[in-house]
């Protein structure tokens, strides 16, 4: 019996050790995890400033691709890819391919995220005002 209350003491002393450390290492790793909150897959900054045509397209982002691919070109886990990512800067995939996404749909094939059916109510000029705030976020994280 006594080992076995020293043995719990043991415990307690490592357990009351790991908590006391464990407060600081997680609060930093949640500094750095915070911006991928709700779901996001990407941590995303966001341009101090966006000129009109990319205030209009994050409005149309909003309302239209928002839903899947997350706030900010985020990502959204489980439901559709970060666009602040390599696999959509520019010479990968050009303007033509989020006109063609939006009014096709798209056929999963870089992800597992399924496919994505088309997206109803956007114009072509939505979609280019859409690419240009997508492009803004890219850029200002050192995708180009
Ligand atoms: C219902 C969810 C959903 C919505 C809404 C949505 N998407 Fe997508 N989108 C996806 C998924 C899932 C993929 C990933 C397909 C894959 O595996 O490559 C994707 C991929 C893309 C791609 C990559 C196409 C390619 O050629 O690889 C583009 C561009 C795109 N979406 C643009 C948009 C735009 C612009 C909007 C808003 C107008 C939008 N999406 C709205 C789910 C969505």
């Amino acid at each position: 019996m006594k080992k076995l209350a020293l043995v719990c003491v043991a415990i307690a002393v490592i357990a009351g050790a790991w908590f006391l450390f464990q407060p600081k290492g997680q609060s930093l790793s949640a500094a750095q995890t915070s911006p991928l909150a709700d779901g996001a897959m990407v941590a995303v900054v966001v341009p101090a400033q966006f000129t009109e045509q990319e205030q209009m397209g994050e409005r149309a982002y909003e309302a239209k691709c928002a839903a899947c691919h997350g706030a900010n070109g985020q990502g959204q886990d489980g439901v559709a890819p970060p666009f602040v990512h390599r696999i959509y800067e520019p010479n990968h995939h050009g303007d033509m391919a989020f006109v063609l996404a939006t009014q096709n749909g798209v056929r999963a094939h870089h992800w597992s995220f399924g496919d994505m059916p088309a997206v109803e109510g956007v114009t072509v000029s939505d979609v280019s005002n859409i690419v240009a705030y997508v492009r803004a976020l890219q850029r200002e994280n050192g995708i180009n």
